[in-house]
């Protein structure tokens, strides 16, 4: 959906962009709830969502790192300098992966500054309602089935580190944790400056 340079910035002005949330936030792990109708509340976290995506920047964010709890995911998988190409994912459903697997190094938003290899199936079919609430399906390969998952993922608690061995997946839960505790503590310890 490309947007023209005036269009687009009375669009940016009603958008907000939100915090996101991190490791070892206990949110991460809540199974979201489905939307079912997409109303005009749902379109506002959708857009808002978005524009926080564009800012982190990142390729694909779900509700749940902005601390909503819903079944709602935003993707653009465009470069730098193309055209911006978002999809809204309202309630998307993984509902057919291919036995062939493809491993990407991933990231995520809620783990920054972390990259793991993690193996997904190469292709999947996705049903999903679009920010009109017209049921959509998308099949994908490369990036974006990648991406899919990932993203659905989230609405089920899911992290991708969750994908890595236990081993992995410990030291990064542990590096996380203790950035956290020193966090709170750099606070506590911080000066009243009135
Ligand atoms: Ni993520």
């Amino acid at each position: 959906m490309p947007i023209d340079r005036g269009g687009r910035l009375t669009y940016l002005t009603a958008m907000a962009i939100l915090d996101i949330i991190t490791l070892p936030d206990p949110r991460l792990k809540l199974v979201s709830e489905p939307v079912e109708r997409v109303d005009d509340a749902v379109r506002k976290i959708l857009d808002d969502m978005l524009e926080t995506m564009y800012d982190a920047p990142g390729i694909g964010l779900a509700a749940i790192q902005v601390g909503i709890p819903k079944r709602i995911v935003t993707i653009d998988l465009s470069r730098e300098g193309e055209p911006k190409a978002p999809m809204f994912l309202v309630d998307p459903k993984v509902v057919w992966t291919s036995e062939e697997t493809n491993t990407y190094q991933e990231g995520c938003l809620s783990v920054p500054e972390h990259y793991d290899d993690v193996e997904r199936p190469a292709r999947c079919r996705v049903e999903y309602l679009d920010r009109d609430g017209k049921a959509q399906v998308v099949e994908a390969d490369g990036l974006l089935a990648t991406c899919l998952q990932h993203e659905i993922d989230h609405l089920n608690g899911v992290v991708f580190i969750d994908h890595l061995s236990r081993l992995k997946r410990e030291r990064v839960t542990k590096k996380f944790s203790k950035q956290a505790k020193l966090r709170v503590r750099s606070t506590g310890w911080r000066p009243s400056m009135g």
